[in-house]
């Protein structure tokens, strides 16, 4: 009898949906192109090349005809099969769009990941460390990498002191602890469903302050585990960081990228 574990029917969730303010190229950001192609198809090929979706559940701006089309186009190329591919409407927060895929999540799929179409260059192997996680019985387990940075909190500066600074230090993190989170995050089908129920209860103020699924899975009490990510996951958000993810494509930068 084989002892390898169970792998699990796994939809992954792209969202598309945000409008790419901070890109500053007056179109959604998975519209932008990246290279050769715009951001989401490189999104799409490395969730479609790391083989582990069974289902890909793309949320993009409503009415966006243009990137519905890309994805038809797309599902074309598929010869072999591959993925089914599902295009739901996304909604005007992250977690909106979240939930709209996972209304969208067919029957019979036990674990699905949440990845950013930003999050466009992720290696493969973070998808199947994320699922092999999964795999070994973790409900919820996200890609991260140590933080470089030292990083400190900071309040307003009130009085008179806001002639000094604007802001004034409150607080040093102990580095060895910080982890930098990445998608895709994966997480057993109904903690995923339960968490996002339950954070329709929140106050707009909490609410607002979600940045990823697993905050949301964590105010449930449910253990989240730590796989390690990438530092060539980078969330593309400002002009800086697609200029970094060209030379990351163009491969300049191939010989020299060392990680694991
Ligand atoms: O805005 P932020 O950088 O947190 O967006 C992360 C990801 O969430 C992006 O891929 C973006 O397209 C997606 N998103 C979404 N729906 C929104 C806002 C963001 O699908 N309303």
């Amino acid at each position: 009898m084989s002892s390898e574990p169970h792998r699990p029917v796994t939809a992954v969730i792209v969202v598309a949906a945000g409008s790419g303010e901070r890109l500053g190229y007056g179109m959604p950001k998975a519209a932008v192109p990246l290279g050769d192609e715009p951001i989401l198809l490189h999104a799409l090929r490395g969730v479609v090349a790391s083989g582990v979706a069974s289902q890909v559940c793309i949320a993009l701006p409503a009415g966006h005809d243009a990137l519905k089309q890309l994805v038809d186009d797309f599902r074309l190329e598929l010869v072999d099969g591959g993925p089914v591919l599902t295009v739901v409407d996304g909604g005007a927060s992250r977690s909106d769009s979240v939930r709209s895929a996972l209304a969208a999540v067919e029957t019979g799929t036990e674990a699905v990941l949440v990845h950013d179409a930003a999050r466009a260059l992720t290696p493969e192997y973070v998808f199947h460390r994320v699922v092999d996680s999964l795999a070994a019985g973790a409900l919820a387990v996200i890609p991260a990498v140590p933080v470089v940075d030292t990083v400190k909190t900071v309040a307003p500066t009130t009085g008179e002191g806001g002639r000094i600074a604007p802001e004034i230090v409150t607080g040093t993190a102990p580095r060895e602890s910080l982890r930098a989170v990445q998608t895709p995050q994966g997480f057993h089908l109904p903690t995923l469903v339960k968490a996002h129920e339950a954070a329709m209860n929140l106050a707009d103020e909490q609410a607002a302050a979600v940045t990823d699924d697993a905050m949301l899975v964590e105010l449930l009490g449910v253990p989240v585990h730590a796989v390690h990510g990438s530092t060539q996951s980078l969330k593309i958000t400002t002009p800086l960081d697609l200029i970094i993810a060209e030379g990351l494509l163009e491969g300049p930068l191939g010989v020299r990228w060392v990680e694991g």
